[in-house]
C-alpha cells in the first residue's frame, strides 16, 4: 500500500513538473488565411465585420438566404455591439447575399 502511495506522489510530482516546463515553450497557433470574395461592398464589410473575429467565423455558415444575414448582422448590433449604423445594415446584407447566398429571400 505505502508503495503505492509513493509511487502516486511520484507521477503527481512528475506530471506537474512537466506542465510547467511545456509552458514555456510558447504556443504556435496555425494562420489560416479566409480571403474575401470580391464584390460590392467587400470593403465596407470587411471594415465591418473583421474586427471582433476572422471572416472565416462569418463563412463558416454556409451559403444562408438574405433573411438569414440580416438576423446575423443585426444580432452582431444587438447582443456584441458591433458599431454598423443602422443605414448600412442593407449594404452589408447584400455582400453577404450576392457572395454567400443560397438563392433565397427569406
Ligand atoms: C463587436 C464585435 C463583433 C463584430 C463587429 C461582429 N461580430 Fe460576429 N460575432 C461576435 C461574437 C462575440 C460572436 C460570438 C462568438 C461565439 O459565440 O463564440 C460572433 C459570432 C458571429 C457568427 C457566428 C454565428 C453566431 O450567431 O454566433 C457569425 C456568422 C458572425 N458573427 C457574423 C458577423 C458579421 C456578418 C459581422 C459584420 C456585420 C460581424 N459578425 C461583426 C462579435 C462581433
Amino acid at each position: 500500500m505505502r508503495s503505492v502511495i509513493k509511487l502516486t506522489a511520484a507521477i503527481i510530482v512528475c506530471s506537474t513538473t512537466a506542465t510547467f516546463a511545456d509552458s514555456n515553450k510558447g504556443i504556435k497557433m496555425p494562420y489560416i488565411e479566409f480571403p474575401m470574395k470580391p464584390g460590392k461592398g467587400m470593403y465596407s464589410t470587411k471594415g465591418k465585420c473583421n474586427m471582433c473575429h476572422s471572416w472565416g467565423y462569418t463563412i463558416n455558415q454556409g451559403p444562408q438566404s438574405k433573411a438569414f444575414w440580416r438576423k446575423k448582422v443585426i444580432k452582431m448590433i444587438e447582443v456584441f455591439h458591433a458599431p454598423i449604423k443602422n443605414e448600412d445594415i442593407e449594404e452589408v446584407v447584400a455582400y453577404l447575399y450576392a457572395n454567400y447566398g443560397n438563392g433565397e429571400e427569406d
